[in-house]
């Protein structure tokens, strides 16, 4: 595969049958190898844990660095389009298949003034990117970032300004978005060329409000709890039908949020970012495993402190509380390792280890379905991204393949699987073997996620099917690299470490040998 074209392009060809990279084969046992260790993994495709929701694969982008100026757009260049939108970009971000974006941040969005980003580009006033440094244009606002995400077929997701922000300036938003009467900024949308509402339905309340380093004011749970309220009856009058993401943090401050604002807190944010702190890869995936942790806390909570239906609001508020559980919107999450160049380091260069991190992480999304609503991977391009450009080109690095892959193939109801296998090294007790398992909404596909996340060793995993029969023919989907430290870069844009396999194996309790640090996704027809 060459990096500068996107990974579902694989599957693609894959699917139109020209893919050159099928191998078709074999039963995957295998002769004897010496570092080979055994595994089992059991599925339940009787016991749907949960609905996955297809907005567990979004993505993020923000005014930061060069995420979207010399990013997603680069206006004057040959390789941008009449938009401005940097077409070898957009392909790419199209071919990631996310369902969700979120913008403009971040915690950009803490000095974020939309109005500024709307009418005629020469008009808009050129403000200091306090935040991230720089300056910003404007020239990417409202109505361009509604135009990327049609054109790469997501919803938008919208976080709003609580800090030097107003609820009325939020509100306000939400009618130039959503309204089609006659209002004023329903007219504005109108007259800046845009007939028909954009019906954004997900909007975040801040971000990271808690975080006191920041240019926030709402440090303290109670003060946004208050301010919440009175932002969500501006926004939800504008639009009773919206979705709103609570701000989240430590348990101190979600009890405070889940308590006060659970009767119109559709879902509450996290944010996971992961790293490798030590020399050891593995140590990776102990600090995935801890964002995992802080998912199963946050859900004990919503639990223990949320009630499932809230019952109806006084008819005062004039619009509805929220309708199903409260959720867990991960609106960002990726790794962040100190090494990264651009602004505040925040360019990085991710390893094919990381790209095992995406599969762990994703599939943790998958094991907590019944909790997990939405997660929107930060960022989208060159900081903290899959895709990275300079003037001439853009890359897919490594994390950019099992995003993609993942997005394409998983099922959408969650299954119960039971896992034995050995350990990783340097960690406490992790399991060297990462598993989800999926179907998909008729019952007639498995598809199950095997992450070895051993550096050298294989596995040799036997796997059973309980509660249905298989059509014993099944496709394994592997990605993987010649090392764990192996990268695509913008200095070798020719070269890209990532191998992608289709195998076939027929037999209906297969072993499978998913070799050292690889992605397998295994599908197999379900027989009615
Ligand atoms: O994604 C980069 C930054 O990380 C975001 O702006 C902020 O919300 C988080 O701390």
């Amino acid at each position: 595969m060459n990096p500068s074209s996107p990974a579902p392009l694989a599957i693609r060809l894959m699917k139109s049958g020209l893919a050159l990279l099928i191998v078709s084969a074999l039963p995957s046992s295998h002769g004897e190898t010496p570092n080979a260790k055994p595994a089992s993994v059991t599925v339940h495709v009787d016991q749907v844990t949960a609905e996955i929701s297809p907005l567990i694969y979004g993505q993020f982008i923000e005014h930061l660095g060069r995420a979207i100026y010399g990013g997603i757009y680069e206006p004057g260049s040959p390789l941008s389009d009449k938009h401005g939108f940097r077409k070898d970009v957009l392909e790419k971000v199209q071919a990631l298949r996310t369902p969700l974006m979120r913008y403009p941040g971040g915690t950009v969005t803490k000095i974020y003034h939309w109005k500024d980003g709307i009418g005629p580009k020469e008009n808009r006033p050129v403000r200091r990117n306090l935040i991230w440094g720089g300056e910003d244009t404007n020239h990417v606002g409202t109505d361009e970032f509604m135009t990327y995400s049609q054109l790469i077929g997501a919803a938008p997701f919208i976080t709003v300004n609580m800090s030097t922000g107003t609820a009325e300036e939020a509100s306000e938003w939400v009618e130039y978005c959503n309204a089609d009467g006659n209002s004023y900024f329903a007219a504005l949308r109108r007259k800046h060329g845009h007939p028909e509402p954009y019906r954004v339905k997900y909007w975040g309340l801040g971000n990271e409000e808690a975080a006191k380093e920041d240019a926030g004011v709402l440090q303290n749970p109670a003060d946004y709890v208050q301010k919440a309220w009175f932002f969500a009856k501006l926004m939800k009058l504008q639009d009773p039908s919206i979705e709103l993401i609570m701000v989240g943090d430590d348990e101190h401050w979600n009890k405070t949020i889940l308590e006060s604002l659970h009767p119109i807190a559709d879902y509450i944010s996290l944010h996971l970012y992961a790293s490798t702190p030590n020399a050891a890869p593995s140590s990776l995936f102990t600090s995935v495993a801890n964002m995992e942790e802080r998912i199963k806390k946050t859900a004990a909570q919503i639990k223990a402190l949320t009630p499932a239906d809230p019952g109806p609001l006084s008819r005062w508020y004039r619009f509805p509380g929220r309708k199903g559980p409260v959720k867990i919107a991960i609106d960002e999450w990726g790794f962040w390792e100190p090494s990264g160049t651009g602004a505040y380091g925040l360019e990085q260069t991710y390893t094919w280890n990381h790209a095992l991190g995406v599969a762990s992480f994703l599939n943790a999304f998958q094991r907590h379905a019944d909790v997990v609503g939405m997660a929107t991977w930060a960022q989208t391009v060159n900081m903290l991204a899959p895709i990275m450009t300079d003037e001439q080109r853009s890359i897919c690095q490594a994390i950019y393949y099992p995003l993609a892959l993942y997005r394409e193939l998983s099922g959408t109801r969650h299954v119960a699987a039971d896992v034995t296998c050995g350990t990783l090294p340097d960690t406490e007790q992790l399991p060297v073997l990462d598993v989800a398992s999926s179907i998909d909404d008729a019952g007639r596909t498995l598809t199950l996620a095997l992450v070895n996340r051993s550096e050298t060793e294989h596995l040799d995993v036997a796997l059973t099917v309980a509660g249905a029969k298989t059509s014993g023919a099944w496709t394994a989907h592997t990605l993987t690299a010649p090392s764990v430290r192996a990268a695509n870069t913008l200095q070798e844009p020719d070269k890209n470490v990532v191998e992608y396999r289709t195998t076939s194996i027929a037999s209906d309790t297969p072993s499978y040998r998913v070799p050292a640090h690889t992605i397998a996704i295994l599908q197999v027809a379900l027989a009615k």
